[in-house]
């Protein structure tokens, strides 16, 4: 038979999003509702391990849903990644009454929501990175809101940089994954756009690009560059000698993921974090709320670490095709 859930802890782990606030209020407002006792663990699995507990109701949640960031702070964890770091979460859960957890994070957090699930704690994970790299989901938290400041800010650079008759290279948030600098070069008709799932990119022929839409007469060339490929500064430099146009870097850099959330982020965190609830009140475990074809749905946690995610190869092909 089902376990039924008497206290539901939630907590945020690895990078903030925008709408992580959204999605700790879904969870609390959700478990209210059906009358479960809620504790707040702040500062992820760090905070799991020193107890930093505390109790919230439906009120702890007001006036939170607009704001960027997490208040119930987020953390990484070496010690959660061991065996006893592992056991000891578990057995403060259980002093703390605390049978339901809700954790709301990226892929790293969802592996260790599933040590804690094999050791009896009954968890499920809410999708929360900018990063959008979360295979068993279309969508992430945090993801529409990143991308648009993105978008935004890169718009300021292309206005001075057509100013300067510059090229500008602006680098945008994903170490691993390439979702951010493959969107916002979209959005912003970039000439090249570099990302981590496409390492061996080639230089030259983003040098000729720029000799040749300089003699086509275009005032600017903007590159897309990912974290994950880097080296923007030097990038500049070498561009700049090879095509003798004036060349700039811009790192965007932590304000992508800072601001109030997008109207999609509230609402995807807003009914993920219910759902989440909803599932846990249902007795399941070892399970991770997405989106699939436009529904919310749900999956095994270790169905969802095993799944592999890459980018849209057609979204590439496009984005190429409109800076021809
Ligand atoms: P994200 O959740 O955004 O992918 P991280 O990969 O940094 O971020 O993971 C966040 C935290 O989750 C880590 O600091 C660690 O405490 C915990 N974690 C990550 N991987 C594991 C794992 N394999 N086993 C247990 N806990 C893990
Ligand atoms: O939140 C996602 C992300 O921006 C990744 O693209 C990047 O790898 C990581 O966070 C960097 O975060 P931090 O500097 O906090 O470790």
């Amino acid at each position: 038979m089902a376990k039924e859930i008497n206290t539901i802890g939630v907590l945020t782990s690895g990078g903030d999003a925008p709408g992580m606030n959204a999605a700790i209020r879904a969870v609390v407002r959700q478990a209210c509702a059906n009358g479960k006792k809620v504790k707040g663990i702040r500062r992820g699995y760090q905070g799991l391990l020193e107890e930093d507990i505390i109790d919230m109701d439906r009120h702890s949640v007001s006036d939170v849903i607009d704001k960027g960031g997490t208040f119930l702070f987020t953390a990484r964890c070496s010690e959660f990644r061991t065996e006893e770091g592992q056991k000891k979460g578990a057995e403060i859960c259980r002093k703390h009454g605390i049978d339901g957890l809700v954790v709301i994070g990226g892929d790293g957090s969802f592996a260790g929501a599933q040590k804690l699930a094999n050791l009896g704690i009954n968890t499920v994970g809410v999708p929360g990175t900018i990063d959008l790299d979360i295979a068993c989901t279309e969508y992430t938290i945090g993801f529409d809101t990143a991308v648009n400041t993105a978008m935004e800010a890169i718009d300021k650079v292309r206005d001075t940089s057509t100013s300067h008759e510059r090229c500008s290279i602006i680098e945008v948030m994903g170490r691993n994954a390439g979702y951010i600098a493959l969107w916002s070069g979209i959005a912003n008709g970039a000439e090249d756009i570099l990302i981590p799932e496409q390492y061996d990119y080639d230089e030259q022929k983003i040098i000729n690009n720029i000799i040749a839409n300089r003699k086509r007469g275009k005032k600017h060339h903007i590159i897309i560059n990912a974290e994950g490929i880097g080296h923007s500064t030097s990038m500049a430099r070498r561009i700049e000698a090879a095509t003798g146009v004036e060349t700039r870097a811009t790192i965007l850099g932590y304000m992508q993921r800072g601001g109030s959330p997008t109207c999609q982020d509230r609402v995807y965190a807003t009914m993920m974090g219910a759902m989440a609830v909803d599932l846990l009140c249902q007795g399941k475990t070892n399970r991770v709320v997405g989106i699939s074809n436009g529904e919310f749905i749900d999956f095994d946690i270790n169905e969802a670490l095993g799944m592999k995610k890459g980018v849209d190869p057609y979204m590439i092909k496009v984005a190429g095709d409109m800076s021809k």
